[in-house]
């Protein structure tokens, strides 16, 4: 009889899945780092100084509803809030309606918006832009957010910038478990085509399950340059939560455009 060899042994199985499937129960402890009620104050402040009066709020890539339950508040604003990620929508229906926030949610892709109503504000945090690999994608949702905007009103969005992919490397990596769920986090950044490829492997039941992510870092000046192809005045470009200009040493850029009146 032969022995099998310890290599021979099948490997345990790990299953591809879509982004934001199964990481979305653990989305909020993996970014529990994220002061999400600074990060409303800031966006707060920031919409406040743009707008003579913002009332009406559109969230793109809102993810689990995070931003949204801290924001919706300080401004009263009348929300709606979008995310191509059923998963991570059904967790942000959940948080909002166990917070008592008055959230409208719905699926969507913000490269194809398709909004029956024009708001005051558009905004799209955390690395949403970074997940779109092309030019095309960028002016995609710009057209969207432009569209769905009323004449004067502002589009709030950020970027991770190489500098980000670059300093912060390590800062990617990590590891835990949460109610059930391990979870393995491992980055990879490619100088030479700013790609940056986040790899979240996810154990649930004794099955692993692997999500692939992969984010371009643009340049401030890819940017400049994809906006100015757009009807949007530029407003401002901040600098990392701040109200400092960017500069090509910032990490995170976040920048205000508005619809011409
Ligand atoms: C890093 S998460 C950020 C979520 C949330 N904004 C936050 O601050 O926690 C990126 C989100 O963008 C969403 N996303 C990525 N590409 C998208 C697209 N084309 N349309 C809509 N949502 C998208 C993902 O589903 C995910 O929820």
């Amino acid at each position: 009889m032969m022995t099998r060899s310890p290599q021979s042994q099948p490997a345990a199985t790990v299953r591809d899945v879509p982004p934001y499937t199964r990481l979305a129960p653990v989305y909020d402890a993996v970014m529990a780092h994220v002061d999400y009620a600074h990060w409303a104050a800031y966006a707060h402040g920031r919409l406040q100084r743009h707008h003579p009066d913002p009332q009406t709020l559109l969230e793109l890539g809102c993810g689990t509803g995070a931003l949204a339950v801290e924001l919706q508040p300080l401004g009263g604003y009348d929300y709606r809030a979008t995310d191509a990620s059923a998963d991570m929508l059904a967790v942000a229906r959940a948080t909002a309606e166990e917070r008592d926030v008055p959230v409208r949610f719905a699926e969507m892709d913000f490269t194809a918006l398709a909004v029956d109503e024009r708001f005051d504000a558009v905004v799209l945090l955390y690395d949403g832009l970074n997940y779109l690999q092309e030019p095309p994608a960028l002016q995609a949702l710009f057209r969207g957010a432009h569209d769905a905007l009323r004449p004067g009103g502002v589009f709030l969005f950020d970027q991770s910038t190489p500098v980000n992919s670059i300093n912060n490397a390590q800062l990617f990596d990590d590891a835990g478990e949460v109610d059930g769920i391990a979870y393995e986090r491992r980055s990879a950044y490619d100088p030479a085509t700013r790609t940056h490829v986040t790899t979240f492997e996810l154990t649930v039941d004794g099955r692993t399950y692997r999500e692939r992510h992969v984010q371009r870092a643009y340049t401030p000046d890819e940017i400049r340059a994809q906006l100015r192809a757009t009807p949007f005045e530029q407003v401002a470009a901040y600098d990392n939560f701040s109200t400092a200009p960017a500069t090509d040493a910032s990490e995170r850029i976040h920048w205000v455009v508005r619809r011409p009146r």
